[in-house]
């Protein structure tokens, strides 16, 4: 029986992921634009990215990551009261993404919205599905984090092009007893850093033309440094927040499930916090940075090979355009 309001909380009970097949490696890109596999593995820990098909849009990543959270978790698609997506490449500027899953997977009575928070929107996502459940307005929330960055970096700038990579994750949200589950969450943003991460076109502000199809403003603009420099202390105060909120310490937490920029910020981070690295899942590797996807699609794997016990203490945290950053805490079980 699910608890009084007071009492709730929420738990994830299910874990999916979705990587489109095709592999683009550091080799392929020397081919592409002038750059090379030993530039782009020291300076991000990338050696291959997945990218989708030019037919594959986001809500076919969501939806098969969607289907294999959903299978783990044995919760039907009609059983849901509302699916979040964490994303910034909606196959459409509207309607959500959310809304064109929710017809697919057949889940009537569920509510439908996306995540506009860049890398942080899985994140996000999961702390509004725990708020709507801990307030007891809802029982069963799908959470996803997808991105299709292929599609909006411009393929002839190196110094972001070898960044991104194409992915899905989601988890199933259901109601607990409070205290089970998540243990904490918080969410940041900064705007006055808004232009350090962008697509600067396209929207009302300098609506799609093809003046701004010939400036190339519908690509991602990234100025990488800022974003390095501010992304190690954003991530660091979103750890110490999370960790005050649930009354715990970084000694209590037993793995850390950053979002996969780039390992030389991953590195800073964990020595800053002093936890080993064998506490920090890392597949930046396989996948570079996949945005929103990161965070679930590094989970799913860690569920699904073990890694992660029952009564392990999980620790997420993130960064992205928008500024934004922000942190979650939860006992798997
Ligand atoms: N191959 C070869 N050379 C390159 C490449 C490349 N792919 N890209 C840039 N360079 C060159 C530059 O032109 C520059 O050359 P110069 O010295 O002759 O001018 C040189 O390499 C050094 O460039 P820097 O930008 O100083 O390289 P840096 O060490 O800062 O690394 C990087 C760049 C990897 C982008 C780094 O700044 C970074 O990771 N920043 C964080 C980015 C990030 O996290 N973005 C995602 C945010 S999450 C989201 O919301 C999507």
């Amino acid at each position: 029986m699910i608890s009084p309001t007071s009492l709730r909380g929420s738990k994830i009970t299910g874990t999916g992921r979705y990587c489109p097949p095709r592999v683009l490696t550091n080799e392929d890109l020397e081919k592409m634009v002038d750059t090379s596999d030993e530039w782009i593995l020291t300076r991000t820990g990338i050696r291959e990215r997945r990218i989708a098909d030019r037919g594959q849009a986001c809500s076919d990543l969501a939806l098969e990551a969607s289907m294999a959270a959903l299978h783990s978790a044995g919760v039907g698609a009609s059983e849901l009261d509302a699916i979040i997506v964490g994303t910034v490449t909606g196959d459409m500027v509207f309607p959500a993404t959310a809304c064109l899953i929710q017809e697919r997977l057949g889940a009537k009575k569920a509510a439908g919205f996306d995540v506009s928070a860049a890398c942080c929107g899985f994140v996000y996502g999961v702390s509004n599905g725990h708020a709507l459940i801990a307030s007891g307005q809802m029982d069963k929330v799908l959470i996803v984090g997808v991105d299709i960055l292929s599609k909006i970096v411009d393929w002839k700038d190196r110094a972001t092009c070898v960044l991104f990579g194409d992915g899905a994750g989601a988890v199933v949200l259901e109601a607990c007893s409070a205290g089970e589950g998540i243990l904490g969450t918080y969410m940041k943003s900064d705007g006055s850093l808004a232009d350090l991460l962008q697509v600067p076109s396209g929207g009302s502000r300098d609506p799609a033309s093809p003046e701004t199809c010939a400036r190339g403003g519908h690509y991602l603009k990234m100025k990488g440094d800022g974003v390095f420099k501010y992304a190690v202390r954003a991530m660091e105060d979103a750890v110490k927040q999370v960790l005050d909120r649930a009354n715990l310490t970084i000694d209590d937490v037993d793995l850390i499930i950053p979002h996969q920029a780039n390992i030389r910020i991953l590195d800073a981070v964990h020595k800053r916090l002093g936890v080993s690295a064998d506490r920090v899942v890392v597949n930046i590797d396989r996948y570079g940075n996949t945005s929103s996807g990161t965070i679930p699609i590094a989970l799913d794997e860690v569920v699904r090979n073990g890694r992660l016990k029952k009564g392990d203490v999980v620790l997420m945290v993130t960064f992205g355009g928008g500024l934004t950053w922000g942190s979650l805490l939860f006992r798997y079980n």
